[in-house]
């Protein structure tokens, strides 16, 4: 029997590049997700329009029309479970979420971030991997603790540096391959292949020592 379609919500604060990756892969058919509501914290995210684009439900919930962290979260919690989402996507969310917020939603949201966790967690990350003389980077989707960019890692996609790399060469280099990552890795939870139980990350019944690596050609894990 066939699975009910997952519900879910993607968080978004900029371009939306993401958003719209997983929103192609739902219109050619490779994702079966239904994408309930897009929450932005800014009116002037440009992502809103993919979402506008395709028809999915937007909340605007400004964070600088809350007195603080907890009543904003609070707000888009609020805003989440009227949809019943199931999965939450932080795509290009850049809000530190309360420990209300990844309490609530634990084991059921999911971050992308570009680096190979657990290196270079936060902001100016491309820069940081640069300074760093690593020879690799990359992305990686986590599940969402409250530790900043810590939560168990589901999956990587790797490239190498290369000389004369900057922050903007692997920026362009990475963008597609995570769009990549994170369509492979939501297929994993739309076909309920990965779960979180108790600080770890399951895969097919058992338990990840490593994150999935995906493959530059690869579609799907
Ligand atoms: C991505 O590079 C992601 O790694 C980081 O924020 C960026 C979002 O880009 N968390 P977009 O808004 O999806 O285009």
């Amino acid at each position: 029997m066939k699975q009910a379609t997952l519900r879910a919500a993607v968080l978004i604060s900029g371009t939306g590049s993401n958003l719209k990756a997983l929103i192609d892969a739902v219109d050619a058919g490779d994702l079966d997700l239904n994408i309930v509501r897009v929450v932005s914290n800014r009116e002037d995210a440009a992502g809103i329009n993919h979402a506008t684009a395709a028809a999915i439900p937007v909340s605007v919930i400004s964070h600088a029309a809350f007195p603080d962290r907890q009543t904003h979260d609070a707000a888009v919690v609020k805003t989440l479970k009227r949809e019943r989402a199931e999965l939450i996507v932080l795509a290009g969310y850049m809000r530190i979420l309360s420990e209300d917020f990844t309490g609530e939603y634990c084991g059921r949201m999911i971050n992308l971030h570009p680096s190979l966790l657990p290196l270079h967690k936060g902001l100016d990350t491309y820069n940081r991997v640069l300074q760093a003389g690593d020879r690799e980077t990359g992305a990686s989707i986590h599940f969402v603790t409250a530790g900043l960019d810590s939560g168990p890692v589901i999956s990587q996609i790797k490239i190498p540096i290369l000389p004369g790399d900057d922050a903007a060469s692997l920026s362009a280099r990475l963008g597609p391959l995570e769009h990549q990552l994170l369509v492979a890795t939501v297929e994993l939870f739309c076909s309920r292949k990965v779960h979180y139980h108790q600080g770890k990350v399951f895969h097919q019944g058992h338990v990840m020592e490593q994150p999935l690596l995906l493959n530059h050609d690869d579609r799907y894990f």
